[in-house]
């Protein structure tokens, strides 16, 4: 595979962009080899600036449910461009995709539109403080919410404690108001409730996507909704990836639990900049100008962004069989992989969750962060590369998700299956 010009072009990335990218796993890093420049798209493919091309199963990580350059989706982009790309004031757009939302996810009375997932996570965590009138935040060892401060913690000594930073210039001060439990372990949870006394809110990835896909089970999450009532804390769902990604209705598809407070982010905003948070009015009025917790943004429910996010969720409201035919093909996926992978003698455990899938190289079945630890790094690098040579993109860490897109199909996913096996053969060789 020709790569040249995406090594030159990368080389002269790093020269005035730190690491070459502006989203750190994007540079490859923990799988190697040279990230490829990409330079357009189409249904499901990348290609790359030497016109290489590949089979995206990241999908611009998760937002492009119906694949690059929808024409429905792009239509509504090049319309709402026509009419200028942002005002800073009030839209009817804003309230019609607010609507829908609230239409389509059960105890939303109101919701606020913010630009990433991160600003909807940061916000909805102050919000959970100031109507709670409490510090303290438990976060899971293995979900990500964003880079704010209070969430980029990990878990201290051991589980259920205080945590600490997890990356330079976060302070102390920040973290230690963040407890890390453990994933699937409610027991974790009320030890950290009883360490701190002073627990504002729970926050959680219901369908875990950024330890590569690891599901909450079912008692767990009902679990967490019951310690959250009785010590009177706030439980948010974090469904930034699994919101209309592991079906229409995100995880309440999965759980009989609903959330005081919601964030979502890819999907909404259809490939554009756009997250929003929501819940029950009580809280959501809280917010300055109606209450005075601030939070703001220049660019909160631009124009744009809005028009593609509106567009995306009307056109998988209308396809009732989508999430049924993208669980399909992340079935056939998985299974297939599993079988080749078995077949060369390698350990593969999968999961689907609709259009999301995880597989990792390990022996044991994943339920948390410790668990999804033991896979096997360096059998999935080589398989990401040599996937890649083949023309299919996955996502390029051990611990992410990957995603169906509705411009797939079964011959496609088929082709991978076949490459897998090949992948597989070359490795059991090496
Ligand atoms: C569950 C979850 N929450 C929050 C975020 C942060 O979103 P953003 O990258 O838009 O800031 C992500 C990003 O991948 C995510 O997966």
């Amino acid at each position: 595979m020709n790569l040249l010009n995406s090594i030159n072009d990368f080389n002269e990335a790093k020269s005035v962009i730190p690491g070459g990218v502006n989203s750190p796993v994007r540079a490859f890093q923990s799988v190697g080899g040279y990230p490829r420049m990409i330079k357009n798209a189409y249904e499901c493919y990348l290609i790359d600036e030497d016109n290489n091309k590949y089979i995206d199963f990241i999908q611009s990580w998760g937002p492009l449910i119906l694949g690059h350059k929808d024409f429905d989706v792009i239509n509504a982009i090049k319309s709402a461009l026509e009419r200028g790309v942002g005002y800073g004031a009030p839209t009817v757009g804003e309230t019609k995709l607010a609507k829908e939302i609230i239409s389509i996810y059960d105890g939303i009375d109101k919701i606020r539109l913010v630009s990433s997932g991160t600003e909807a996570t940061m916000s909805a965590l102050r919000l959970a403080r100031a109507f709670s009138g409490k510090n303290d935040i438990i976060k899971f060892e293995g979900c990500y919410h964003g880079h704010s401060d209070s969430l980029l913690v990990s878990a201290g000594s051991g589980c259920a404690t205080f945590g600490s930073p997890s990356s330079p210039g976060v302070i102390n001060d920040f973290s230690k108001h963040t407890l890390v439990a453990r994933y699937n372990d409610l027991d974790s949870v009320e030890s950290c409730f009883k360490a701190s006394g002073d627990v504002a809110c729970v926050i959680i990835e219901p369908i875990a996507g950024n330890m590569g896909l690891v599901p909450g089970e079912k008692e767990f999450i009902e679990g967490l909704k019951k310690i959250c009532e009785k010590y009177n804390a706030l439980l948010i769902f974090d469904e930034v990836m699994s919101g209309f990604r592991a079906s229409f209705r995100g995880s309440l598809e999965f759980y009989n639990v609903i959330p005081d407070l919601v964030t979502f982010g890819k999907v909404i905003g259809g490939g554009l900049p756009l997250a929003a948070f929501g819940g029950r009015s009580d809280i959501m009025d809280l917010l300055s100008p109606v209450g005075n917790v601030y939070q703001a943004g220049t660019l909160s429910g631009n124009p744009i962004a809005v028009a593609a996010g509106y567009a995306t969720l009307i056109k998988i409201k209308q396809n009732k069989n989508l999430y049924a035919n993208l669980e399909e093909l992340a079935i056939l996926l998985t299974e297939g992989m599993k079988q080749k992978a078995k077949d060369y003698g390698f350990s593969l455990k999968t999961c689907v969750r609709g259009s999301m899938f995880g597989f990792f190289f390990n022996d044991k079945e994943v339920r948390n962060f410790d668990d999804a630890k033991l896979s096997n790094t360096k059998i999935f690098a080589s398989f990401h590369q040599k996937m890649l040579e083949r023309g299919v993109y996955f996502a390029p860490s051990a611990f992410e998700s990957g995603f169906i897109c509705a411009a797939m199909n079964k011959e496609i996913i088929n082709k991978v299956i076949e490459d897998c096996e090949v992948v597989f053969s070359e490795m059991k060789g090496q």
